[in-house]
């Protein structure tokens, strides 16, 4: 497959992710989060780069984009490429959106040449996978599959505007939520291309990795209640502030979760309600996001993490009203068979043995798993790896390679096996 044009395939992927991150939420910065009209726009654009690419497209009920490519005949399985075209809030443009766009291409380039697969190929762009305005987690691959968060139509975004209403407002049906929009009995696999969103793969000088497993994870709410009081006349051993109670949480989280490995913990969100300057913080709320690569590591660190919690409560005179999981996967390995096909595949592309390495970041292929085979392929970020961070970055080279090889793993990919 030397005729692969990388350039061109490289020059339109990143302009692509240029075009589609200027549908934002904020003038000031890249965030696009559910059924917004930044959103809304976003998701037209990628259904009319898919019919170009020669695909059929349908918008399923939670506002996933699918584009289907067919197969060489009748009665074929289909294997799933996917990713989100959500984001977080200042975030980078390649989070979630290269590996649709990845998807996209391979399609039409198969299309240009005529050229049609053992397999038919669903490339779906997920429309919420951050959860950054409900606070959901992995709604729509959830969604894709049959699943649906509990209470989540009840909820609010920071305007107040309910999650049903939203969807009703993008033409939606909230109760179509959850209803199932691909042929789960015809699913060959799930494979996902996703930027790395670290440094393992740039200190490796590899452009692209395979991934072995996703690291689970759990978010909780956690909501400390003292007693407001005046900032100048409350003396200091008589104060039950609860900020100073969230303070001293966030670093026992921080010290627990520094013990090594893959064991991670994050405070993304911390607010003061009624916050005010001359005023004693009476209740605060804030969101404690644990995760590692095994599930007996991450369970040991949030029993710890909460007994820590309730012993600085206790001591402090606070009340640690509410822990709310707002999400809790488990790790999971990827497919040994879909891992061996994509390190073929990037080995006959990179001309070298593919990399291997773990998640820290959750995916949308974890929701997959439950159902289908799942792989993944990493492509390289630069910017010593950041992301969720405006500086996210990608080489157009690095990206079409990604194309190339998942070009080259479909090829060889069928219901029945993976040329190794
Ligand atoms: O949180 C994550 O790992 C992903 O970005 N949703
Ligand atoms: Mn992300
Ligand atoms: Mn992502």
């Amino acid at each position: 497959m030397n005729d692969f044009d990388r350039a061109r395939h490289g020059a339109q992927l990143i302009a692509r992710a240029q075009a589609l991150g200027r549908h934002s939420d904020s003038p000031a910065h890249y965030t696009r989060t559910f059924l917004t009209p930044a959103h809304q726009a976003a998701a037209k654009q990628l259904a009319e780069w898919m019919l170009e690419a020669g695909m059929e497209v349908r918008r399923d009920p939670v506002g996933n984009v699918i584009g289907r490519y067919e197969a060489s005949g009748p009665g074929a399985r289909t294997l799933l490429i996917g990713s989100h075209f959500d984001s977080v809030r200042n975030g980078g443009k390649y989070d979630g959106v290269l590996g649709i766009l990845v998807g996209i291409a391979c399609a039409a380039e198969l299309n240009a040449r005529g050229e049609r697969l053992p397999v038919a190929i669903e490339v779906v762009g997920f429309s919420d996978e951050e959860g950054a305005r409900f606070q959901t987690s992995f709604l729509a691959s959830k969604s894709l599959v049959g699943r649906r968060e509990a209470d989540v139509l009840e909820r609010r975004d920071a305007d107040g505007v309910s999650f049903a209403d939203a969807m009703r407002a993008a033409g939606l049906d909230p109760e179509r939520l959850g209803e199932a929009s691909v042929d789960l009995a015809s699913l060959a696999g799930y494979v996902e291309v996703h930027i790395e969103q670290g440094p393992v793969l740039l200190d490796a000088g590899a452009p692209l990795g395979v991934v072995t497993t996703i690291a689970g994870g759990a978010r909780h709410r956690v909501t400390v209640r003292g007693e407001a009081g005046h900032a100048g006349t409350v003396p200091m051993p008589r104060r039950r502030d609860a900020l100073a109670a969230a303070c001293e949480m966030v670093l026992a989280l921080e010290k627990r979760c520094s013990a090594g490995g893959s064991l991670v913990g994050t405070v993304g969100i911390l607010q003061v309600r009624d916050g005010t300057g001359n005023v004693i913080p009476g209740e605060v709320e804030f969101t404690c996001d644990i995760r590692a690569g095994e599930d007996d590591v991450r369970l040991a660190a949030e029993r710890d993490v909460f007994a820590a919690f309730e012993a600085i409560a206790a001591r402090r005179g606070v009340s640690l009203s509410r822990v709310e999981l707002t999400r809790n996967v488990r790790a999971v390995p990827c497919s040994p068979r879909l891992r061996e096909g994509l390190a073929a595949s990037v080995a006959r592309v990179l001309g070298s043995p593919a990399k291997e390495l773990a998640s820290g970041a959750g995916h949308d292929a974890m929701v997959l798993a439950d159902v289908t085979e799942v792989g993944m392929l990493f492509v390289r970020c630069g910017a010593g790896g950041v992301s969720h961070n405006p500086a996210e970055t990608v080489t157009a080279e690095d990206a079409a390679l990604a194309t190339q090889a998942l070009l080259d793993f479909l090829r060889s990919f069928s219901s029945g096996s993976v040329r190794r």
